[in-house]
């Protein structure tokens, strides 16, 4: 019988294109969100791409109920935990409420799961945990300071999760640190549907691209990198959808902590991004050099090689191939799901 799998957050941007490759992979799928910054279009578009749309819990993982009923219902073999605010600068402003949803929330969560007997995650980190460092971004890497109560409760969400392990051996716990995830479903029918105008560069870009804002900010040209502006490890959304289902796969039978970097290992530049967006859409993006923002740092690059060697994951698209997907979702969908 295949395994079941709970996907907290799972209508939202990540947590729906891993549904899709848990789907292809075999896996029963049961989803919890509580729409707040999502979709539940999204839920269905994933049964238009796979032929099985995930059994779907509107509900937030802080009501112990709620929770407890789906465990009641379904027999959840593991959880793969993306439910959780995520706006850096938000954050800043609402810091009560990122602790509060955040670290609440996976405390409830992982308390309802042991009662039943699930002690099996899979926790969506972020390369914001190791923070402000010159050094290599190694999985041994030391972790940072996070400079906002975002990063804040990822660095104590990984925290939370090894010591849940440490006094109990039986968990089974994969802390996944993203880069930058970017991109689309190749189909076109789910993607990245921010709420007002987006914080983060590709759907920025995208909006400008499809003539809903007027210009990109470049936030610093004077950075110390090839061109001045900042680099990161873009990821496609696919690519770092099936490094969950390898997770899954890898950490079957196991018991203890492990920690991969999902990333490409290779860095783009801003301007490399604007060009390999214009490059998709087939016109000039307008932009202007602006002054850095705040907290940004010059450089974020992964070292991948844990996740190849342990997992026998890599990352399989390069930046034209993010963009170009970015932009069919982008072309198809100017409203998001709202349309
Ligand atoms: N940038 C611009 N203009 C914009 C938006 C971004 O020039 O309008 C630049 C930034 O300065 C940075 C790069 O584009 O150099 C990427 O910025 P994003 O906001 O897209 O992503 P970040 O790297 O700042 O943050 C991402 C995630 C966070 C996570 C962090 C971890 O959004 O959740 O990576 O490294 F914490």
């Amino acid at each position: 019988m295949s395994e079941t799998i709970l996907v907290t957050g799972g209508a939202g941007f990540i947590g729906s294109h891993t549904c899709v490759e848990l789907i292809n992979a075999g896996y029963q799928v049961v989803v919890v969100d509580d729409l707040s910054n999502s979709s539940e279009e999204a839920l269905r578009r994933v049964g238009q791409i796979t032929g099985t749309t995930p059994r779907f819990y509107q509900a937030s993982i802080l009501d112990r109920e709620a929770m407890d009923r789906i465990f009641e219902e379904n027999q959840i073999d593991s959880v793969i935990h993306f439910a959780g605010f995520k706006a850096v600068g938000e954050s800043v402003q609402k810091p009560w409420e990122y602790y509060w949803n955040n670290l609440v929330g996976s405390l409830v969560l992982t308390d309802v799961m042991r009662k039943h007997g699930c002690k099996s995650l899979v926790f969506s980190s972020s390369a914001t945990v190791y923070g402000d460092t010159d050094l290599p971004l190694t999985e041994e890497c030391p972790k940072g300071n996070p400079t906002n109560p975002y990063g804040q409760t990822k660095t104590m969400l990984e925290q939370i999760f090894t010591d849940l392990y440490v006094g109990d051996n039986e968990w089974n716990v994969v802390l996944l640190r993203y880069f930058n995830p970017i991109g689309a479903h190749p189909s076109g029918l789910i993607g990245e549907d921010p709420k007002g105008i987006p914080n983060n560069l590709v759907p920025y870009i995208a909006q400008v691209a499809c003539g809903k804002l007027e210009r990109l900010g470049v936030f610093g040209d004077d950075y110390d990198t090839p061109d001045g502006t900042g680099v990161r490890d873009y990821i496609h959304v696919v690519d770092l959808a099936t490094g969950h289902v390898s997770a899954l796969q890898w950490m079957k039978g196991r018991t203890g902590v492990e920690i991969f970097n999902l990333g490409t290992g290779k860095g783009a530049s801003v301007l490399e991004v604007l060009h390999a967006f214009e490059r998709a859409c087939g016109h000039k993006i307008p932009y202007q050099i602006m002054p850095r923002r705040a907290g940004d740092l010059p450089t974020v690059v992964a070292v991948p090689d844990k996740a190849r060697e342990v997992l026998g994951w890599t990352a399989k698209y390069d930046i034209d191939d993010m963009c170009r997907d970015s932009w069919n979702w982008q072309s198809k969908n100017p409203d998001g799901y709202r349309g």
